[in-house]
């Protein structure tokens, strides 16, 4: 019998949703149920067709859809969002590859509850294509960052990073493959740590 889940986690994605797959995987073979009451509630993603959606099914984690498309501007599709949320009285809501900018409003509502995974090692290369660019500045080192979400974009405490090597013949596919391996260890890892502070 799992403890009674009283500190709601709901993880946001876009896309294929490995980072969301593996905080669902920490949160049992962690026991973060028994030990902090904590466990995943809900997966939602902005895209239908996001890969993430059917593992999580799978897994018999239940899963939203509030589609981007289906809204008329970022506030309407945003107080959606909010609405979807808000049914799971998230203690955390983590994004793990959910690429929309939020609006302040959304952050405010959940200030101190929002985490985000960002493929650099931030403050250096905050926005799009991190690779590419950490490639193309000559970067001997890459890498990946866990932060507090604010309303300046990936920006935010910084909770956990982890650094790669950037090896010569480096692609941003490759690179980008060498990173979320560590992605994968630094965002189960860093959420730890904030359960367990409380
Ligand atoms: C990750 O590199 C994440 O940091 C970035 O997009 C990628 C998503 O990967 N924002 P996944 O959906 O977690 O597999």
């Amino acid at each position: 019998m799992s403890a009674p889940v009283v500190r709601p986690i709901v993880i946001l994605i876009s896309g294929s949703g490995s980072n969301m797959a593996a905080l669902v995987e920490a949160s049992r073979q962690a026991h973060w149920s028994r030990r902090f009451g904590a466990g995943v509630a809900a997966v939602i993603s902005n895209r239908p067709d996001a890969a993430g959606l059917a593992w999580a099914r799978e897994q018999g984690v239940p899963t939203a859809v509030v589609d981007h498309k289906q809204h008329a501007d970022r506030e309407a599709f945003d107080a959606a969002l909010m609405e979807a949320i808000d049914v799971h009285r998230p203690a955390l809501v983590l994004l793990a590859g959910f690429m929309r900018i939020l609006t302040p409003g959304f952050v405010r509502h959940y200030e101190g509850r929002l985490i985000n995974i960002h493929p650099s090692l931030l403050p250096a290369f905050a926005g799009l294509k991190t690779h590419q660019r950490a490639i193309e500045a000559g970067c001997r080192f890459a890498g990946a960052t866990v932060h507090r979400v604010t309303s300046e974009l990936d920006h935010g405490e910084y909770l956990d990073q982890a650094v790669v090597p950037v090896l010569p013949d480096d692609t941003p596919d490759t690179l980008a493959a060498r990173v979320l391996t560590q992605e994968h260890l630094i965002y189960p890892r860093a959420v730890e740590r904030l359960l367990a502070a409380g």
